[in-house]
């Protein structure tokens, strides 16, 4: 009893410090000035997931790709002008990441109810959320308080998030480089149980490797010939493409990684361990990923006076 009530002291004074450290993000941010913010957020979530359920997917891959660009600071949110150089059209998300009405649509709503309160860049952390649960997986406490940046970068996004062709060295330094271990990456990449990949992506995964299913390559090879098709879909997970849930894993074990970046978690190397271990235990994964999406949350957020709420997440004020 004694132990257990000082352990308890202790991860509490942790997990205040923690929370000091990461520039003061709080679950309750928001809860005097916007009270409605999480209902509205969840509302316009399920209407859209009900409408088209990869729209949680895709919503979470911008949640990644906020993140890792500068912060988590709604980056990526903003539009190209003749006179503005956003993300949107870098490498990994032109013609790729998607969603931004969805955003749009939260947003009005949330302008609607608590005006000039509200980041885009938390709102999105919000969205990535409950998405994920809408699909069946883990809900979490999201740290809030992030404010938007005035400024985007094309050239750190095409240079800090990872392409389909990265090796395992690669992954793990690109993830290092942001604070995330090997194991958060691993648990991170867990994302691709749900959502879809372009066949231009993975076309010599299935064409020219080794460590790959056989069966597998050639059911993908239907819609992903060796030439043309270079945009046509195939889902990341071939289990349960749509469901959140720890059947990636179980794809890996069986060399059933769409992506060749996805394999090299599962190729004989540092991460096999803990690749088999999420393909047999969905509770543990599910543990591992909420906490994993609070720490990529906490990248570098602008926080109490620095940038601002942008009023449409599509343009600095
Ligand atoms: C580990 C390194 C990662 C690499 C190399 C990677 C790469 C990719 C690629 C190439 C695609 C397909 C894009 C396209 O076809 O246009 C994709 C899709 C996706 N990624 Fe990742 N990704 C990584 C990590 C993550 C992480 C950490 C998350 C979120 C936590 C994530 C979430 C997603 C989701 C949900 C999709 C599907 C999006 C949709 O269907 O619209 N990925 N990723
Ligand atoms: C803050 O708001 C959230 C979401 O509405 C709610 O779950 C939580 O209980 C509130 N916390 C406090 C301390 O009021
Ligand atoms: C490849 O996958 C198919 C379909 O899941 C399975 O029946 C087969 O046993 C697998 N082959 C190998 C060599 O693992």
């Amino acid at each position: 009893m004694a132990l257990f009530s000082n352990t308890y002291l202790v991860l509490s004074i942790l997990s205040l410090l923690a929370c000091a450290a990461n520039g003061q993000l709080s679950p309750t941010f928001y809860n005097r000035t916007c009270p409605n913010l999480q209902s509205i957020v969840r509302s316009v979530m399920a209407q859209a997931v009900q409408k088209e359920s990869r729209m949680a997917a895709s919503i979470l891959r911008l949640v990644f790709h906020d993140c890792f660009v500068n912060g988590c600071d709604g980056s990526i949110l903003l539009d190209d002008t003749p006179t503005f150089t956003g993300e949107k059209n870098a490498g990994p998300n032109a013609n790729s990441a998607r969603g931004f009405e969805v955003i749009d649509a939260i947003k009005t709503q949330v302008e609607a109810a608590c005006r000039a309160t509200v980041s885009c860049a938390d709102i999105l952390a919000l969205a990535g959320r409950e998405g994920v649960a809408l699909v069946g997986g883990p809900t979490w406490n999201v740290p809030l308080g992030r404010r938007d940046a005035r400024t985007a970068s094309q050239s750190a996004a095409n240079s800090n998030l990872p392409g389909p062709s990265s090796s395992l060295s690669t992954l793990i330094s690109m993830f290092a480089a942001k604070g995330l271990n090997a194991r958060d990456m691993t648990v991170l990449s867990g994302a691709h149980t749900i959502g879809q990949a372009r066949c231009t992506l993975f076309r010599s995964r299935i064409f020219n490797e080794a460590n790959v299913n056989a069966s597998f390559a050639a059911l993908r090879k239907r819609t992903c010939p060796a030439s043309g098709g270079d945009g046509n879909l195939a889902p990341l997970d071939v289990r349960s493409p749509d469901r959140f849930d720890n059947a990636y894993y179980q794809d890996l074990v069986a060399r059933q990684g769409l992506l060749h970046s996805d394999q090299e978690l599962f190729n004989g190397g540092s991460q096999d361990a803990q690749v088999r271990q999420y393909s047999t235990d969905s509770a543990q994964f599910a543990r591992d990923f909420a906490a994993a999406m609070v720490k990529m949350g906490n990248i570098s957020p602008l926080t109490g006076t620095s940038g601002e709420i942008r009023l449409n997440c599509r343009k600095i004020n």
